[in-house]
């Protein structure tokens, strides 16, 4: 399939585009290179642009004649969508609709879309189904719930079909180390943690040590970036005009943030300097995938179905690269 993938030199994008290539897709990533690495697809798949510039974009569509977008491009700061929400409506959805319409006036039929576990807010019922409420709280997951919705009025009245993936928390790297998390700033827990193993930070503050959760401190499914990476490519296939899907992706089983630190120390063999701190605005004390729906109608299962699996390769990763792809 000819494919465009929309942020594709991000952390989650550049391990989707691995996978593609190796199964003979023909695909463009097109990237900013805002937050994404140069180094982490091949030269000659990457086009440098940003979706602000929607002519380049449809260029692409219409010259390479693509038959699906896969789109990862946005901003994924939760924090940072709450002080300076202009910039998350911009980015994650003035230039999503955009994109949506482009596809549907040149007839591109296939669309996936990183959606997230934020845009159910905190959820009434853990582990989450996909029919639980999406009551998000903060902007940046109402802009994703927004193309949501946006995606399937497309899907009610064009030729045109689509899959939101609800992804939890995206962690690990390639099973080779050749590709991996690096985000800059960095806010996310697990390569937080590697870097206070490495002498890198001083310490990882626990955010909130007074939730109501057996150790106190914060639940989530990490789900492994390769495993993530797959549910695009089943998606794909199952994907036809009308098509309006929406699936969990989530390893199912939650670990608190001392579980992770506790787990970190183990496959590194390192002590992880450890500060208590105060609650993180935000943070529900808890979000677990039901994945049962992603594994029933696309027969999706995830390889890395433990924490300590997804942090084995999560730690060569950093060992290998202490700067990212800076070094
Ligand atoms: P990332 O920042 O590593 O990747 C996003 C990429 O999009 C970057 O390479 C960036 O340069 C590019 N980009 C952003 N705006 C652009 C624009 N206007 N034009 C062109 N390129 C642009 O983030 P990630 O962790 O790989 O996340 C990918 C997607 O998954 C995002 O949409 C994010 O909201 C979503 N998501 C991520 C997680 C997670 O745990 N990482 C969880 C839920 C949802
Ligand atoms: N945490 C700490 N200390 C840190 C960093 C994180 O204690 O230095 C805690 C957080 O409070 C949270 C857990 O570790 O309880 C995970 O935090 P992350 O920042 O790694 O991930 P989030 O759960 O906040 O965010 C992720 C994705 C978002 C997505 C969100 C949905 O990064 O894109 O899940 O909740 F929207």
């Amino acid at each position: 399939m000819r494919i465009l993938v929309t942020g594709g030199a991000g952390y989650i994008g550049s391990h989707t585009v691995c996978q593609l290539i190796a199964r003979g897709h023909e695909v463009t990533v097109f990237d900013s290179l805002v937050y994404g690495h140069r180094q982490a697809v091949p030269a000659e798949r990457l086009v440098v642009g940003d979706l602000r510039d929607i002519d380049h974009v449809d260029n692409l569509l219409v010259v390479n004649r693509i038959e699906a977008v896969i789109h990862f491009a946005a901003f994924a700061y939760v924090g940072e969508s709450v002080t300076n929400p202009a910039k998350y409506y911009t980015n994650n959805l003035l230039y999503s609709l955009q994109l949506l319409d482009r596809c549907r006036r040149v007839g591109v039929q296939k669309f996936v879309f990183s959606s997230t576990c934020a845009t159910y807010g905190e959820p009434q019922k853990v582990p989450i189904t996909e029919d639980e409420k999406q009551l998000p709280v903060n902007p940046y997951g109402n802009t994703k719930l927004a193309l949501e919705r946006a995606l399937s009025d497309y899907a009610s009245a064009y030729p045109f079909g689509y899959c939101a993936l609800r992804y939890f928390n995206a962690a690990g790297a390639a099973e080779d180390g050749s590709i991996g998390e690096d985000h800059n700033p960095e806010t996310h827990l697990i390569p937080i943690v590697f870097q206070a193993a490495m002498g890198k930070r001083a310490h990882v503050e626990i955010f909130g040590t007074d939730y109501p959760t057996p150790d106190g401190t914060c639940i989530r499914d990490y789900i492994h970036v390769d495993d993530l990476a797959l549910a695009h490519i089943l998606a794909l296939d199952k994907i036809a005009p009308g098509t309006k899907l929406a699936y969990n992706v989530g390893i199912g089983r939650g670990y608190s943030v001392r579980e992770v630190i506790r787990g970190a120390e183990e496959v590194s063999g390192l002590k992880v300097p450890v500060k208590e701190g105060p609650r993180r605005a935000g943070d529900p004390p808890s979000l677990v995938a039901n994945a049962e729906k992603i594994h029933r109608e696309l027969g999706w299962k995830p390889k890395y179905a433990d924490l300590r699996a997804i942090l084995e390769t999560a730690w060569r990763w950093h060992k290998s690269h202490p700067n990212g792809f800076g070094e």
